[in-house]
Order: structure tokens, then sequence, then C-alpha cells
């Protein structure tokens, strides 16, 4: 019994894609073929794979259910992280998603799922993504502030379903975390935030973010350790489409 992770499937099965850089970077190139591939050699039924958000490019369910079906599709137990891509799922309606698919997909927000003795705790997150003002040698010499502002009140909200998805793990008794954010923990101006705050002050032992693709975004946020806590990028693009083994 393995768990693993990969984000960012972009699927456009029934819908417009909308990025120039899916259509015309190789690595995207049949991308939904070598990711089904990869995971039918590596994912066995008794496997939990974590899907990271972006799933789809669908605006609503009508334009996603070829999408969600390659997902359901897929090998093993689908656990869903919500990403600012997916359009058709209204984070207050996850209820409703998780009774219409139950029994093949499962849809994480506010509450968690157990894998062996640990708690896959996440949410969404947020980043300050800019715009940022850069000088002559491409150095960050400042940034729009309502843009920040604005940021700063999603952060919060993210916080507070984060912390809501721990407490309810935690009062079930789990005292080992995995923590998941679709966002990277940290901008590209930070060094900590309040994810990796919040990370070390439950004891996750690692934090799975995605939404980092194309080459020159990898590195956007923490790899490796941090305090005490793993951090790892699972983005498709990354991983060239092999999910990345998170447990045993
Ligand atoms: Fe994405
Ligand atoms: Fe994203």
């Amino acid at each position: 019994m393995s768990l693993y992770a990969i984000g960012d499937l972009h699927l456009h099965f029934e819908s417009e894609l909308k990025s120039p850089v899916q259509l015309q970077d190789r690595l995207w190139r049949d991308h939904e073929e070598k990711l089904r591939r990869n995971c039918l050699r590596l994912i066995g039924p008794e496997d939990t794979l974590l899907l990271m958000g972006d799933h789809s490019w669908g605006r609503n369910l009508s334009e996603c259910g070829e999408d969600l079906a390659y997902i359901m599709a897929l090998p093993g137990r689908k656990i869903l992280l919500r990403g600012n891509h997916d359009m058709f799922w209204d984070a207050k309606k996850t209820a409703a998603l998780n009774q219409r698919f139950a029994g093949r997909l499962l849809f994480l927000q506010n509450n968690y799922y157990a894998y062996r003795d640990y708690a896959l705790v996440g949410t969404k997150g947020f980043t300050f993504e800019g715009p940022f003002y850069l000088d002559a040698h491409r150095r960050i010499v400042g940034w729009d502030e309502d843009a920040e502002a604005h940021a700063r009140k999603i952060i919060e909200r993210e916080l507070v379903r984060l912390r809501a998805s721990f407490d309810s793990a935690r009062a079930d008794g789990y005292r080992r975390f995995i923590m998941l954010l679709h966002y990277p923990p940290t901008s590209i101006l930070e060094a900590a935030s309040g994810f990796t705050d919040m990370a070390e002050e439950y004891g996750a032992e690692q934090v799975i973010y995605a939404h980092c693709h194309g080459e020159s975004r990898f590195h956007d946020s923490i790899l490796g350790e941090f305090n005490g806590v793993r951090y790892s990028l699972a983005s498709g693009d990354y991983l060239r489409w092999q999910p990345m083994k998170v447990l045993d």
C-alpha cells in the first residue's frame, strides 16, 4: 500500500484549451497518455493517488465529465484537492460533489482523509504572484500593493480552511499529518508564511504542493527540508507525469 501525488493535469477532453504553453511545450505532448501509463505501471488498487488541483479547463461540471471520467479510470483511491482553475468545484458545495461521486472520487475541503495512521489534510492555499516591478537587471524592486492586500485576505481565508481540516483530523485522534496545498506555501518574496507556520504548529511531516508549472516556476517555493518539514512540488510537468511516492 502506497501514497502517491501529482497535480496540474489541466485536462481538456471537453473544453477549450486556454494555455498556449500547454499546446507548444514538448513536456505537455500527449501528457494524458503518459500519465495514464505511468499510473497503471505504478499504482495498484490498494494505493491512494492525491490529485493536487487544476484538474480540468472545463468551466462547469458538464464540461468536466470526460476529464473526471479519465481520473476515475486511473488505478487506486483518488483524492482531489481544489486548484485555482477548478471552476466546476464550489468550495461550499464540496459535500454535494462527494455525494455525487461517492465510491469513485473523494474531494478534500474542510475535511480530511485517513491514510494508515496519517491524516491527509489540506486546502487550495494562496500565494501573492504579483504584479512585481523589475529593474533593468530583472531584480524585484516593488509590487502592486493593492494586489498584495487582496492576496492577504484570500490567504487568511485559506488558513481558516486549512485549520478546520487539521482540527477535524485532530479531534478524531490523528497525530501524524501530510499537508496538501494547491498553491506553493510561500511566494517568491517569502522564506516562510502562515502555511509553513501551520505545518510546524501541527507537526506535519510533509507538505505537498503543485501549481508551479513551466520550468521557470519550479523553484518558486520551498523544496526539501525546512524547519523539520519536508516540502515537495508535485506538478505534473515537474514530475514528467510520473506520480511522486509520498509514503509507503
Ligand atoms: Fe496549474
Ligand atoms: Fe494552479
